[in-house]
């Protein structure tokens, strides 16, 4: 893997200089209530990853374009996308940390038939939370969202924050061959019983970037989606001090990234706002550095010549709250929620080991309370009556990280390994990390059958699954 990465490295430096500008996808206007619908294909198609002289690669994608077409509106819209197969195979678009009706949720078997080949489906939801949200099919996840199906879900402040410029990174990384092809070895077991699939060539929207302008006194927000498979991005800005305003779409008091660097989990998403203090003419790299002993160079950020302004800006970073239901603490029910399995873990300490030997002779390899699950339909792991308040105390008895993500509802965080955390965080996935225990609390506000899953596409595919229902 090393050594595939630093051949990244060569490519990247022999290309020849092309500063890319605007690396945000190209934004689409929502249709109005009583216009067409926007038209979302999946196909397969190709894209240029790596850059000239390199050939491109192929891929399945939205609408031709990686990432697919930047769906952006405005809190309150409602969203109308006819998604269209073009693939050879069954699909859905599911709509990642924004809260829809149960039956828009674009889980096959769950909440809607696989959109068959050749067939179209009509998404159509209000806007309720402004924010950074995404999209990506929900059948065969690890293959189709690996190879590119993914985009990203805008969705703009009543009265956004002030600043220059506002940009879109969707990160992702690829398991690529010599031949500059996607490797074709989905469903490995090693990776399912490991950390996922993770690739050895990293894209910023779609392309392996080299350059990005920027310009003295610039005011960016930076909205970071990783839509990897199994990555945890971990970015250091170089001498330049981020600012998190929004996690998961969701508004945070603005403060210094918790660790030295910015992580971002599988499906996760961080809203930066960065000033440019640098001079012009100057370069700053950002680095990913979260896996220490394969770090290496995402991109530069090279200075303009020219200055856009001497002085840091007074604007106001604070973005306003969504309207989420404050969870009742005092009256919440506590449900505890053990995740066993994969290489290295303390499985066989817990109970049930018998029922976990059992699954993992059927080839399942995580457990949710001894349970694995691999289609989409299951007995729900919990039922909550509509308008209660939950904490679900996640312990991770495995030797690895988790992104668990709850699909209808964002959830505060609330604790890690017993202590409050500083800024109970509203989330949609949060990152555990090894024997790590999270508590989350939320109102089981949004009735219906949803999905509450690891984010690590392997992880998912080989058991880490369940259904809390709301009635
Ligand atoms: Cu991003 Cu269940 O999905
Ligand atoms: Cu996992």
């Amino acid at each position: 893997l090393n050594r595939l990465i630093s051949r990244r490295h060569v490519l990247c430096t022999g290309a020849a200089f092309t500063a890319i500008s605007a690396l945000s996808p190209a934004r689409t206007a929502m249709a109005g209530p009583t216009e067409d619908p926007f038209l979302l294909r999946a196909a397969a198609g190709q894209a240029a990853l790596r850059p000239a002289p390199y050939g491109s690669t192929d891929v399945w994608s939205y609408n031709g374009s990686l990432p697919g077409p930047e769906i952006r509106v405005r809190q309150g819209d409602r969203i109308r996308v006819l998604a269209r197969n073009g693939l050879n195979e069954g699909t859905t678009v599911h709509w990642h940390g924004i809260r829809t009706p149960n039956a828009m949720d674009g889980v096959p078997f769950l909440t809607q038939d696989p959109i068959p080949v050749g067939g179209e489906f009509l998404y159509e939801f209000d806007a309720l939370d402004a924010g950074t949200f995404w999209y990506h099919p929900h059948q065969r996840s690890s293959e189709q969202v690996g190879r590119g199906l993914y985009g990203p879900l805008i969705v703009e402040e009543a009265d956004p924050i002030r600043v220059d410029r506002d940009l879109t990174w969707m990160l992702d990384d690829w398991r690529m061959t010599g031949d500059g092809q996607i490797a074709t070895d989905f469903g490995s077991r090693h990776d399912a019983a490991h950390g996922g699939r993770i690739g050895n060539s990293v894209t910023i929207n779609g392309q392996i970037p080299d350059r990005i302008a920027v310009r003295s006194g610039e005011r960016i927000r930076l909205r970071l989606v990783n839509a990897a498979n199994a990555r945890i991005f971990g970015l250091d800005f170089g001498g330049l001090a981020p600012v998190v305003v929004a996690l998961d779409g969701q508004p945070v008091a603005p403060h210094a990234p918790d660790s030295d660097v910015v992580v971002v989990g599988p499906a996760m998403r961080v809203d930066l706002v960065i000033d440019m203090t640098g001079k012009p003419g100057e370069s700053v790299t950002v680095t990913d550095v979260f896996y220490r002993d394969l770090e290496y160079r995402l991109v530069d950020l090279a200075y303009e010549p020219d200055r856009l302004r001497d002085a840091v800006p007074d604007w106001s970073m604070e973005l306003p709250p969504n309207p989420l239901a404050e969870p009742d603490m005092q009256a919440a029910k506590r449900h505890q929620i053990v995740f066993n399995g994969g290489m290295m873990g303390q499985m066989m300490m817990g109970g049930g080991m018998g029922s976990m030997m059992e699954q993992m002779r059927e080839g399942n390899m995580w457990f949710i309370n001894g349970e694995a699950a691999t289609g989409h339909m299951m007995d729900p792991l919990l039922v909550l009556p509509q308008g209660t308040s939950h904490v679900l105390q996640m312990d991770n008895r495995t030797a690895w990280y988790h992104p668990m993500h709850l699909h209808g509802h964002s959830f505060r965080v609330i604790a890690r390994n017993g202590q409050p955390t500083r800024h109970r965080e509203w989330q949609d996935t949060v990152l555990m990390a090894p024997e790590e225990r999270v508590e989350i609390a939320f109102v089981a506000d949004n009735p219906g059958d949803w999905m509450f899953h690891c984010h690590i596409l392997e992880h998912q595919a080989a058991g880490m699954m369940g259904i809390i229902r709301v009635d």
